[in-house]
């Protein structure tokens, strides 16, 4: 049997409005179920078995999406803001109304972001205690020290003082122009405050450019250019799911 639902809570999170809103276009009539107006925005549904429309159009209940998001330069990772569009504002087919973000990546940092209503699985990837790998990569202004991949295997002494957990770096180029650049793949586990910047900061090396490339077992769909989103595929959510 599934769970049943109230139909005020249902049209909610379906982001057709808030639950006055909804009360409201209750009592014009503009809500049916099952072929017959209804004005109870308390009755409750049955999500697989009843039929609710909304201005005569088919409003289905979807209980969790997953959207993986290749984040523009440019757009906040919050749900929303003053100044700035936000990741959510990209997603427009989404149906429902309480997604977000998991993790933030900073305005200027590109790459994957998924975006959800599944706190359970948001909390097990943001968790400290979980270890997720998080890869980035990242063009460097100049050249690194010597000693970089050791000196961030040992962990890295922030200029606050914090120390880091170990991470993996790997050096792909060295761009030996008038003004070199260093492009590196960079693997946390955990997620800080503009934590990657602040790692090279501390080796007195800027970050020109970031993009994540994979949380975990989720990959970035490199089809997908900056802006671009999909919803994830089952084996993707599985995958996911199984993270301990
Ligand atoms: N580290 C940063 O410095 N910025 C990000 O956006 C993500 C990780």
């Amino acid at each position: 049997m599934t769970e049943k639902i109230r139909l005020d809570k249902y049209l909610v999170e379906m982001g057709l409005g808030s639950r006055s809103q909804i009360k409201e276009a209750a009592k014009k009539g503009r809500i049916q179920v099952n072929e017959e107006v209804e004005t109870k925005t308390e009755r409750k549904i049955d999500p697989q078995e009843d039929r609710v429309l909304f201005d005569s159009r088919r409003i289905s209940y979807i209980k969790t999406e997953y959207y993986m998001l290749n984040k523009p330069c440019g757009v906040v990772s919050a749900t929303r803001d003053n100044l700035h569009s936000t990741v959510l504002d990209l997603l427009e087919d989404r149906n429902r109304s309480d997604l977000f973000p998991v993790g933030r990546l900073d305005i200027d940092t590109e790459g994957l972001l998924l975006i959800t209503n599944d706190g359970a699985l948001a909390h097990r990837l943001l968790s400290p205690k979980h270890h997720v790998d998080k890869v980035y990569q990242a063009v460097i202004e100049g050249r690194l020290p010597q000693d970089a991949i050791q000196q961030f295997w040992h962990g890295i002494t922030l200029t606050d003082g914090t120390i880091t957990l170990p991470a993996v770096l790997t050096v792909l180029e060295v761009k030996e122009t008038a003004s070199p650049q260093t492009t590196v793949l960079l693997t946390i586990q955990e997620g800080k405050f503009h934590q990657v910047k602040r790692m090279f900061e501390a080796l007195d090396c800027q970050v020109l450019y970031l993009k994540r490339k994979s949380m975990g077992c989720l990959l970035l769909d490199e089809t997908l250019a900056p802006g671009e989103y999909r919803t994830l595929r089952e084996d993707e959510i599985l995958q996911l799911q199984q993270l301990t």
